[in-house]
């Protein structure tokens, strides 16, 4: 297993503002999956939605994942809320480094999401009912890819990178 901080959950968990700042606190390099998919098709994900699908953009993430088992080592890495779902992607981010839940309640995740307009899977009807329905497919897929399982509720991105530095990576990494 390779020695990255890998973020995972849903939408709006946190990942990439926890992962920003995990990384300025720990001197680690910060890599975000739909960064990386943006730069490398320069377009936005709601475009590649829009123009490709969504099974394109899943096939993205998982050619991505796979380039960065064989290049990246000691950066902390938020992926996409999706990227987990997918079985394959499951193997490749355990052996990409330390898998990272940041679990949140459908409340919170609803109160930072609901004027969202960048994520395609949450657009139209209802929101708050989109968010549950892919909670219930996604939870146990994040619960069951994590090595740790962070609760944020309560907490500022501040504070979760802090939870982080303090109690996994201070006593896990030797
Ligand atoms: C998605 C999450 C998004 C982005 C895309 C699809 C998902 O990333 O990859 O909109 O399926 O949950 P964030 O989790 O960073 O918002």
């Amino acid at each position: 297993m390779k020695g990255n901080i890998i973020l995972i959950g849903f939408m709006g968990s946190g990942k990439t503002s926890v992962g920003r700042r995990l990384a300025k606190k720990s001197g680690m390099e910060f890599l975000d999956t739909d960064w990386e998919i943006e730069k490398e098709q320069q377009c936005k994900i709601s475009e590649i939605f829009n123009k490709q699908g969504e099974a394109a953009f899943r096939d993205m993430e998982t050619d991505l994942l796979k380039r960065l088992l064989n290049r990246q080592n000691n950066a902390v890495i938020s992926v996409g809320g999706g990227l987990p779902v997918q079985e394959q992607n499951q193997e490749y981010l355990k052996k990409l480094g330390t898998v990272i839940y940041l679990k949140a309640s459908e409340e919170s995740l609803w109160n930072r999401l609901k004027n969202d307009t960048t994520r395609p899977l949450l657009q139209g009807g209802n929101g708050r009912e989109k968010i549950h329905k892919l909670m219930e497919q996604r939870e146990a897929i994040y619960e069951k890819t994590a090595d740790r399982i962070i609760e944020t509720d309560g907490f500022d991105p501040d504070g979760v990178a802090e939870v982080i530095l303090n109690k996994i990576l201070g006593s896990d990494r030797t």
